[in-house]
């Protein structure tokens, strides 16, 4: 990928405030993406409000009604590759992929996780960072490989955890964050400044062996 309008498709099950800002962002010309379309297993996502709202055609598949993974992934993907994305965001999309799907779209999609991986793969993750006594907490952009929460990451934003702060409280600042850094990771591999090559990504084509990193102070 290293063109603009880079053809991007997000995948969602709930609220979709990460969908939000991205359709806010291509809105004020911080990013240069073509949102082709959004899809949920979710009928009842706010998120695909949201996209309506925005004119990004939408579409639904209940995921109850396969009795497996794959089958379920792919009459997904028959939603989505009409639309040739070339891009696929996972903005909540809290389905896990099965091998199949990740192979089809294989470098091409991402995932944000809310924790500073590898630490807190997984769910919970905001509690299970105060319960541990972490110090700092974040969350992840990674790329999407067969191991859950574990494909090469890209880049994460990194706050302090304050003395009593809940998880509720933490999660509305590493949202905050997320709605930040999101965007940017997509328009960094949607520019080909970040790229995924046998399972590791790349920066200007220099394996990328640690994350970038934002810190956002208190
Ligand atoms: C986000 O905070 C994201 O990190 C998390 O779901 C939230 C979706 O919020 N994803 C995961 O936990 C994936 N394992 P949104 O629907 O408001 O964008």
């Amino acid at each position: 990928m290293s063109h603009s309008r880079c053809k991007t498709a997000i995948l969602i099950s709930g609220s979709g405030s990460n969908l939000q800002s991205f359709i806010d962002q291509v809105a004020s010309g911080s990013i240069d993406l073509d949102i082709c379309t959004v899809f949920s297993n979710n009928a009842r996502a706010f998120g695909l409000e949201r996209a309506k709202k925005a004119g990004i055609p939408t579409s639904c598949v209940d995921h109850t009604a396969f009795d497996s993974r794959e089958a379920f992934d792919r009459a997904t993907a028959a939603e989505l590759d009409p639309y040739e994305p070339e891009l696929l965001i996972l903005a909540g999309f809290m389905r896990i992929l099965s091998p199949w799907f990740v192979r089809h779209y294989e470098g091409r999609i991402l995932n944000i996780h809310p924790a500073l991986l590898p630490l807190y793969p997984g769910l919970n993750t905001h509690q299970r960072a105060i319960d541990a006594g972490d110090a700092q907490h974040g969350t992840t952009v990674h790329f999407v490989t067969e191991e859950l929460d574990g494909g090469p990451c890209i880049l994460q934003g990194r706050l302090a955890i304050r003395r009593g702060e809940t998880a509720e409280q933490l999660n509305r600042r590493i949202q905050a964050i997320e709605h930040q850094i999101y965007p940017k990771a997509a328009q960094l591999v949607a520019d080909g400044e970040i790229t995924f090559r046998d399972g590791r990504a790349f920066r200007d084509g220099q394996p990328l062996t640690e994350p970038l990193l934002i810190d956002f102070p208190d």
